[in-house]
């Protein structure tokens, strides 16, 4: 191994009063989870702004009304993102089957194991603060575990359904699209309350990722583990505790 001295450095040459410790990875998100991640934030992304601007359009555009297709071209990178996000989902759920166990993480909640809740109560009290030594976790934390599925997870489920339900209103009723999501307006009183439904839940993911990019950079640089790099490399680095 090399380092900037540029001479070789062995693990025996590493002394006591050396600076340098070893520490400990393992690795966790496989590829696909990683790669889903990222497509999956941004398609988000693109959801959230254009989804936005279908609720509130602008109220005028410069120049002639004939040259402009700009709510075309919302809806249409609205639609677009939408597919991306609902195939991108098909093969994550794919994946839990085929994937290692923390890939199944997203889609379960220990919900009858009692040591889980309170695992959920200690990072509560973690993220506010009222502790100073940090718990490690190989994969999700309980409490990270507890959002992603019941704002994440199931509001996944819940965009796409509504999400093709509206889109089956323009493809019409003998398509694949109210075929399959056509049921949707058997639970909604009528449309309209789809699409109020489907625009509140913008909001739900709107306040997901701003808590989740906070915890995430948080967790960086308070947890004494690696966060974001982990979602790049796949790996999880561990540090020691200050009391260690
Ligand atoms: C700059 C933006 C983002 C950063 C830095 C980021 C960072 C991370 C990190 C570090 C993890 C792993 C957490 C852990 O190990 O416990 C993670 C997981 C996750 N993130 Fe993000 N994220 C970003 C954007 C988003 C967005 C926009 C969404 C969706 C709204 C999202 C949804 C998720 C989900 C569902 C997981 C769990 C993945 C799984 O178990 O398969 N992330 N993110
Ligand atoms: C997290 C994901 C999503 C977000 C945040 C989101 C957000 C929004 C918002 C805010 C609106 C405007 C509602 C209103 O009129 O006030 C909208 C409309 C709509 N969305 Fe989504 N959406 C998402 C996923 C999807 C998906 C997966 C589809 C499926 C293709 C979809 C299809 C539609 C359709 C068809 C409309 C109505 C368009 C129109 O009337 O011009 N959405 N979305």
């Amino acid at each position: 191994m090399s380092i900037q001295t540029g001479r070789d450095v062995h693990a025996a040459d590493i002394t006591d009063d050396d600076a340098s410790v070893q520490r400990t990875t393992i690795y966790v998100y496989e590829a696909p989870v990683r790669a889903w991640h990222w497509i999956t934030a941004l398609a988000i992304t693109v959801l959230i702004v254009t989804g936005y601007f279908i609720g509130s359009p602008p109220l005028s555009v410069p120049g002639e009304a004939s040259d402009s297709n700009l709510m075309g071209v919302i809806r249409f990178l609205h639609f677009s993102a939408g597919y991306v996000l609902a195939i991108g989902w098909l093969a994550r759920i794919y994946w839990a089957f085929v994937g290692n166990h923390h890939s199944r993480q997203l889609f379960m909640l220990p919900f009858w194991r009692r040591d889980y809740w309170g695992g959920v109560l200690w990072e509560a009290t973690w993220y506010a603060f009222l502790r100073t030594e940090p718990k490690k976790y190989v994969g999700h934390n309980p409490l990270a575990q507890f959002v992603m599925f019941t704002v994440f997870t199931l509001g996944m489920f819940f965009m796409i359904a509504t999400g093709f339900a509206l889109y089956a209103e323009g493809t019409g009723l003998d398509s694949w699209q109210y075929a399959l999501f056509g049921w949707v307006f058997d639970i909604f009183p009528n449309s309209q309350s789809v699409r109020t439904w489907h625009h509140l839940g913008m909001w739900a993911f709107v306040t997901y990722t701003i808590l989740h990019i906070y915890a995430a950079v948080r967790e960086d640089i308070m947890s004494r583990q690696s966060m974001i790099s982990t979602m790049i490399s796949g790996e999880r680095m561990f540090k020691d505790n200050r009391d260690d």
